[in-house]
């Protein structure tokens, strides 16, 4: 216990040493949501550990709610190396040519969080995480966010109620297909699009956590939310791969603390954050939030449950079924 100290001891002086002779080490890292909810408080307190665990030797600068780049533009600014660090939606990989990661986008393969947490701490979250090696990425960490709403300005009760509104989407294939299995109009816009386009009717309606809904005050333009929990929203923390393995192997160790520990953290208050935001959105008056019946429910569930078999050629049978399997 006691040479372990003193060689974390040295590791730490070793870190001051170079943060001091040095010009710190500088990440930004860059994500589209507000600071007040789960990704972004995670954010925050990566920033916090990573400075604090390397003695300043790094600096975080994180830009939250896009103000450095939109969806599309930061996947690009991390593989130019323009950032170092993001934590795009699991549902925004397919344009890099990731498709696993749609598979988090089925509706309904989760039946809450601990089914989740079996496959972002399992294999096949491991396996996912390692596909983004060809792409120059690495894979840090998976962070929650929470299970989907809908939203329009006229009730949803049934599935039908969504046949033939335009819906904002996330740019991936499977929420292309549950959306055209619906019978709505799917359409893919950037996260800090949508607010506006909602408010001057471009779109009618759209789907996200409640989190995500009540920061960007969507509920403010969206008269309707019906609490559907069809399906999952959730992060893959993600660095430049050649930045991340070029880092001094003592400054690494303490970032990967420092991530570890963040993902406890983002893991611990997603669930928290969103039940807060729902009751802020009831509280708020500004929208009417709609329970489904358990038979509802389940018209939602029989109506989205074809978009499985569609999708297996996208994002492979084998993968689905391993899903399937690890959530038992
Ligand atoms: C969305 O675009 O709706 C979400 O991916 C935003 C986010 O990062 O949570």
């Amino acid at each position: 216990m006691k040479i372990r100290a003193l060689l974390l001891g040295l590791i730490a002086a070793g870190i001051t040493a170079t943060a001091a002779a040095a010009d710190p080490i500088v990440i930004k890292f860059s994500h589209v949501v507000a600071t007040d909810t789960p990704k972004g408080k995670a954010a925050e307190k990566f920033k916090e550990l990573a400075e604090k665990y390397t003695s300043g030797a790094v600096k975080v600068e994180v830009y939250a709610n896009s103000t450095l780049y939109k969806d599309k533009e930061e996947m690009e600014a991390l593989q130019l190396g323009a950032v170092q660090l993001l934590a795009p939606s699991l549902a925004k990989f397919g344009p890099l040519g990731v498709r696993e990661f749609e598979a988090f986008d089925l509706p309904y393969i989760f039946d809450g969080y601990a089914d989740l947490h079996k496959v972002t701490t399992g294999p096949v979250g491991q396996m996912m995480l390692s596909k983004l090696e060809a792409k120059g990425i690495k894979g840090l960490a998976f962070w929650d966010n929470g299970f989907k709403s809908f939203s329009a300005n006229s009730p949803i009760k049934t599935p039908d109620d969504l046949k033939g509104k335009k819906m904002r989407i996330q740019s991936s294939k499977v929420l292309e297909e549950q959306m055209r299995e619906l019978k709505s109009l799917p359409q893919v816009m950037a996260f800090s699009e949508v607010y506006q386009a909602l408010q001057t009717g471009v779109v009618d309606g759209t789907e996200n956590p409640h989190s995500n809904l009540y920061t960007q005050k969507m509920h403010e333009v969206q008269k309707n939310v019906t609490l559907t929990e069809h399906g999952y929203l959730g992060y893959a923390v993600i660095t430049n791969k050649k930045f991340w393995d070029g880092l001094p192997s003592a400054v690494r160790t303490e970032l990967e603390k420092a991530m570890v520990e963040s993902t406890e953290y983002a893991n611990t208050i997603a669930k928290e954050e969103n039940d807060k935001a729902l009751a802020a959105v009831r509280a708020s008056g500004k929208t009417e939030v709609y329970q489904l019946t358990p038979a509802e429910k389940l018209a939602f569930k029989k109506a989205l449950a074809p978009v499985h078999k569609k999708m297996e050629s996208r994002i492979g049978a084998d993968l689905i079924q391993s899903i399937y399997k690890e959530t038992g």
